[in-house]
């Protein structure tokens, strides 16, 4: 049996919410809007868009569409300064364990991310050739929880929305990957993602024998 694998990036490869953290409270504070870990927990898996509105929803504040427009770049222009820096040392625990062992299983490996910088990032901690195909913010033109960037990995990879299986560790993600039709395995905390067919805090939690058993469909 042949599945389709698609990972989500940030959170789940990689902890990349950290420095969204520092670019956001960086322009934040410059707007005088106060920005705290509660708040960017609420931006995980959110378009960098619908978070710049958020934080201004946040901030009662209101700006000019231009304004909008550059402040958009300049915070993702602080946030490429950090991802410059990162390395294979950032990728999550285990991640590499369980790429490896779908490869060698023979099985079709996805990026499915909201994020339009996810190929640099992909490069920057060497992952990049362990994907059969990569979707990412490019690509879409609806943000998760709407399932169309899991729906296009899952083309490209030639395989049927109920062959594949989605790892994420946000609620619109996992929200996302149901309305696929796709086993959702959500990474991080069981209350939290409980709409998930499967909870695990890390992939060091995730076993081969699981992953055997998802592939050989012993479990559904
Ligand atoms: C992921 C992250 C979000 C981020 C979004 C867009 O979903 O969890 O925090 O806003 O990607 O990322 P980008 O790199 O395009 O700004
Ligand atoms: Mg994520």
């Amino acid at each position: 049996n042949k599945k389709g694998f698609i990972f989500d990036l940030d959170g789940v490869i990689v902890d990349t919410a950290k420095y969204h953290f520092l670019a956001w409270r960086k322009l934040a504070n410059g707007l005088g809007i106060d920005f705290t870990h509660k708040e960017n927990e609420q931006l995980k898996g959110v378009s960098r868009v619908r978070s710049l509105e958020k934080i201004l929803e946040w901030g009662n504040k209101s700006i000019p569409e231009e304004e909008f427009t550059s402040l958009m770049a300049k915070k993702n222009e602080e946030y490429l300064g950090y991802i410059n820096e990162m390395d294979a040392s950032e990728i999550l625990p285990d991640v590499e364990r369980v790429l490896n062992f779908l490869a060698e299983e023979h099985q079709a490996i996805s990026l499915g991310s909201a994020s339009k910088n996810a190929r640099p990032i992909l490069e920057k901690v060497n992952l990049i050739s362990h994907f059969h195909a990569i979707v990412d913010g490019n690509d879409v033109s609806k943000a998760k929880p709407d399932p169309e960037v899991f729906l296009i990995g899952a083309k490209l990879l030639n395989k049927q929305p109920e062959d594949c299986i989605v790892f994420e560790d946000s609620v619109a993600g996992v929200q996302a990957a149901n309305a696929a039709n796709m086993i959702s395995i959500g990474i991080g905390e069981e209350e939290v993602l409980h709409e998930a067919d499967y909870v695990f805090k890390d992939f060091t939690e995730i076993s081969n024998e699981f992953l055997g058993q998802i592939i050989s469909e012993q479990i559904k």
